[in-house]
């Protein structure tokens, strides 16, 4: 079985986008499929001096034969899916499940109006939330409902689980991350659902006993967007003198950070089941690093900083990134 699930481990924004985009080159899967809550989460990935920023389409379309799709579980926004085929140009081998919620203008609205969650909880505004409101009340419109739709409709967990049959290789792209996860994270600051490995499993269709890899994306640095506790955060003087800043890829809000957290991290291996770590932005922490392909160019305090992760967590570092770039990555996995 040959089905590697990709979750982040913090509070989203690891580069799950690099991560993924990586192993669709390196792994050539014949399918990947996004799982996750929706258009919430931005994927950012750089490829051949193209920066992507997607919502919607999973981010292994870099490599030209894979299949893309979108599972049941996630909720589309038909509006940002079109314009994210047209940017990727992946009409032709892009499926969204039958039964994939559909996310309406009037959620945004309810998302996004002042004494709605926007406010209270920080949220993206896509009207994720709302959505899944109405998904839970039974009123929720599904991809069938909609006629634009029909060229793309298929069954995902059919499609998956024939893939896996035949011994082909399926990646599954979470969003959000376990501390966002609606049962699991720093609620009530957290998305509308949960985010672990087993619900992106559910998003999907398949079963847990399906799964070979369970790999958690985390950064060298813990960020947070909108709001609730973020244990550790430091000042935004401070974070712009570490070089720390980023900004959110759907809202463009300043991201608040915090250095590496071992007990969240302990915390994130746990609730997903980790198989495989994936560190990434370790070139920002150390920039001799940026660009390097060979474990051998990590030394010192870089290489303590692998190993204290290593023995804390229980689970091996398999991809460390050391660059925004798809190819900008140390892939371990031949070691392990
Ligand atoms: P919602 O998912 O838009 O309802 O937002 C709920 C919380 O999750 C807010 O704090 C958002 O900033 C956060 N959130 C949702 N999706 C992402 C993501 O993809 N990256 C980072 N934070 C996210
Ligand atoms: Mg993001």
């Amino acid at each position: 079985m040959t089905l590697t699930v990709v979750c982040g481990g913090f509070w989203g924004d690891e580069g799950k986008g690099k991560i993924l985009s990586y192993l669709a080159l390196s792994d050539n899967p014949a399918i990947v499929v996004r799982a996750g809550v929706g258009t919430n989460a931005g994927h950012t990935i750089e490829f051949e001096n193209r920066e992507y920023k997607l919502r919607m389409i999973p981010s292994g379309f870099i490599n030209p034969s894979i299949r893309l799709l979108i599972g049941a579980g996630v909720l589309v926004d038909p509006k940002v899916l079109f314009k994210e085929l047209d940017e990727t140009k992946t009409h032709d081998r892009f499926g969204v499940d039958y039964q994939s919620g559909i996310i309406e203008k009037k959620h945004i609205e309810l998302d996004s109006s002042n004494g709605h969650l926007k406010g209270k909880i920080g949220t993206t505004g896509s009207g994720t939330g709302p959505a899944n409101v109405d998904r839970a009340l039974r009123k929720l419109k599904v991809a069938r409902d909609i006629p634009e739709l029909k060229p793309y409709l298929t069954d995902v967990s059919v499609e998956v689980n024939d893939a896996l049959d035949l011994g082909l290789k399926v990646q599954a792209e979470g969003s959000q991350a376990i501390l966002l996860s609606l049962f699991h994270g720093s609620y009530p600051y957290v998305t509308s659902k949960d985010t672990s490995a087993a619900a992106i499993c559910s998003d999907i269709g398949v079963g847990p006993t399906r799964v070979s890899d369970v790999v958690v994306v985390l950064k060298s640095f813990v960020t947070r967007v909108g709001t609730g506790d973020l244990p550790g955060e430091l000042p935004m003087d401070e974070v712009k003198k570490r070089g720390w800043t980023e900004y959110g890829a759907v809202t463009g809000r300043p991201r608040r950070a915090a250095p590496f957290n071992y007990e969240l991290a302990k915390k994130a291996v746990r609730l997903n089941g980790a198989t495989q770590i994936a560190v990434t932005k370790f070139d920002i922490i150390f920039p001799e690093i940026a660009k390097a392909n060979d474990i051998n160019q990590i030394k010192g305090d870089a290489e303590d900083f692998i190993n204290k992760i290593e023995d804390e967590t229980k689970v091996k570092v398999a991809f460390i990134g050391t660059g925004p770039s798809a190819e900008d990555i140390i892939d371990l996995r031949e070691h392990i």
